[in-house]
C-alpha cells in the first residue's frame, strides 16, 4: 500500500492527536498496536504528538525545520499523571528550605524491594544532585588526578567527558561484539590493568547498546574488581525500563563482593521522564567506609540537599502501582518491534540493523552494511533524512558505523523516521529515487 493512503487508512481507524506544527503532515501510526497494550486510558495516550516548542527543550533546539529530534535521551511523553498531580499540589504550598523526609527513603527502598527484589538499608541511601554530577563527585572522592578509570565502550559519552575534565584518564575496555549481541571483555580488563587503575564505570542497563547485565557477569566483574582493588561506580539510571522480559539486576545485589566494591547511582529520571527537574537522583552505597567517605564529600560540597520537586516527584513515582510505567514499557516495545520489522522488510535500507535493546528507549542501529564513513553516515541521517540521531562514534571504541536513535516518542514519529531513512538510503544509489 502506498504510504500516504496507508496513513489515511490508519487515521480513519483512530488517529493520534497532532499538535506539533512541524509535523502537521502526519496523521497516524500504521504499525499495528500491541493488543496487550490495550486502549489508551483517558489519563495517558502515548500516541499523542506533543508540541515541545517554547519549553527550552535541548532535543528540539537541534532539530531545525521539520527535522525529527531523535537523539538526546528524554522522551516526548508527559510524565505519569500521579507525579504531575503531586507536583501541582505541592506548588500551592510554601516553598521554604526543605529536609529530605523519611517518606523519601521509604519510597526509594520500597521501590527497589518491590520492583527489583533488592532490600536496602535506610542508611545506604542518599539523595544526589543528578547521576552524572554525583558520579563526578565519586571520581573526585576516590581517585586522584592522573589515575585511570575504566569505561566499557561504546558507552554514554559523558563518562569519558568528565573523567577527562576532572584530570583523570579514561581507559577503554570495548565490549565484544558477538554477531548479534555484546559481552563484557574480562581478558581485556586483564590486559589493560595496572596499579593506576582505580575505578570502573559500569552502565547497567548499558547505554547505548541496551544490555541488562546478567547477574553472573556482574558477580564476575565484582570479583575482578575486588582482586584488583578497583571501585565500581554503577550508573543504573535506565534500570526501570527493562523490556521484552529481560531483568535488571542492581550491581550491589549481584553478590556480597559486589555490595562491597560497588556504589549505585540511579533515579526515576529516565523511567518517569523527569530529566528537566535536574536532580531526581539517589545513590546506594552498602559499604560503610565508602559510604562515609562519599557522603562526607557530598556534604562538604553542599550537594546533599534535594530540591522540593525532586523529592515530591520521586515519592509520587515510587509509591503507587506503576500502571503508567508498565504501559510505557509495552509502548516502547511496540515502537522497537515496529522499526525492526520495517528495517528487515526494506531492501532500500540495505541491512541497517537494530540491535534489540533489553532496556530503555535508545535503539543502537548497526549501519556498517551501508559501508559509509562515519561523517557521511551522520549526514545521511541528520541532513538527508532529517532524522537527528546521536553519532555512534561519540560513544568510543566500537561505535563507528553505528548511530543511536531515540524511540521514546509517538509511534507515528518512529514510522516517519523509518520512511525518511529509507528514502535517504534509496537516494544513495539512485539520487532521484522516490519512495511512496
Ligand atoms: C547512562 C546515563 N547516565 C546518566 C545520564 C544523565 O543523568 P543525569 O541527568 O541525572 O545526570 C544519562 C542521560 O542520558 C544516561 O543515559
Amino acid at each position: 500500500m502506498k504510504r500516504r493512503s496507508f496513513l489515511k487508512t490508519a487515521a480513519a481507524a483512530g488517529a493520534a492527536t497532532i499538535l506539533s506544527p512541524g509535523l502537521a503532515g502526519l496523521t497516524a501510526s500504521s504499525c499495528a498496536k500491541d493488543p496487550a497494550a490495550g486502549p489508551a486510558t483517558s489519563d495517558w495516550n502515548f500516541d499523542e504528538v506533543i508540541d515541545r516548542s517554547g519549553t527550552w527543550s535541548i532535543k528540539y533546539r537541534r532539530a531545525e525545520g521539520d527535522k525529527l529530534a531523535m537523539w538526546i535521551a528524554d522522551m516526548d511523553f508527559r510524565t505519569d499523571p500521579v507525579v504531575r498531580e503531586a507536583l501541582r499540589q505541592r506548588l500551592d504550598t510554601v516553598m521554604g528550605y526543605t529536609f529530605t523526609p523519611d517518606e523519601y527513603y521509604e519510597a526509594v527502598a520500597g521501590w527497589l524491594r518491590t520492583q527489583h527484589g533488592f532490600a536496602v538499608e535506610r542508611e545506604w541511601l542518599s539523595t544526589c544532585p543528578g547521576v552524572i554530577t554525583s558520579i563526578n563527585q565519586a571520581y573526585l572522592t576516590f581517585t586522584r588526578p592522573g589515575d585511570k578509570i575504566v569505561i566499557q565502550t561504546p558507552v554514554y559519552d559523558h563518562f569519558r567527558m568528565y573523567i577527562e575534565r576532572l584530570g583523570r584518564i579514561p581507559v577503554e575496555n570495548p565490549l565484544l561484539w558477538k554477531g548479534d549481541h555484546y559481552e563484557m571483555d574480562f581478558e581485556g580488563l586483564d590486559r589493560l590493568y595496572d596499579r593506576t587503575v582505580k575505578a570502573l564505570v559500569l552502565c547497567n542497563p548499558h547505554n547505548p547498546v541496551g544490555i541488562t547485565w546478567p547477574r553472573e557477569t556482574l558477580a564476575s566483574l565484582a570479583d575482578w574488581c575486588a582482586q584488583h582493588d578497583v571501585l565500581v561506580i554503577s550508573d543504573e539510571i535506565h534500570a526501570d525500563l527493562a523490556l521484552f522480559g529481560h531483568e535488571y539486576t542492581p550491581f550491589c545485589h549481584a553478590s556480597e563482593t559486589a555490595a562491597r566494591v560497588g556504589m549505585i547511582f540511579s533515579g526515576p529520571t529516565k523511567s518517569f521522564n523527569l530529566a528537566g527537574l535536574s536532580g531526581t537522583a539517589w545513590c546506594v552505597i552498602p559499604d560503610p567506609v565508602k559510604r562515609a567517605q562519599y557522603l562526607a564529600a557530598l556534604h562538604a560540597a553542599k550537594l546533599n540537599e534535594a530540591a522540593v520537586p525532586s523529592l515530591v516527584a520521586t515519592i509520587a513515582a515510587y509509591t503507587h502501582e506503576p500502571l503508567w510505567l508498565n504501559d510505557l514499557k509495552k509502548y516502547l516495545e511496540g515502537n522497537i518491534t515496529c522499526l525492526e520489522e520495517r528495517l528487515k522488510a526494506s531492501p532500500e535500507t540495505r541491512g541497517i540493523r537494530a540491535v534489540r535493546p533489553q532496556a530503555s528507549f535508545l535503539l543502537w542501529l548497526d549501519c556498517r552494511a551501508l559501508g559509509l564513513p562515519q561523517e557521511a553516515l551522520m549526514a545521511l541521517f541528520n541532513e538527508k533524512a532529517g532524522v537527528v540521531v546521536n553519532n555512534g562514534a561519540s560513544y568510543g571504541m566500537g561505535g563507528e558505523g553505528f548511530v543511536r536513535l531515540n524511540i521514546g516518542c509517538p509511534r507515528i514519529i518512529v514510522e516517519e523516521a523509518f520512511h525518511r531513512i529509507e528514502h535517504a538510503c534509496a537516494r544513495l544509489i539512485h539520487p532521484d529515487a522516490m519512495i511512496e
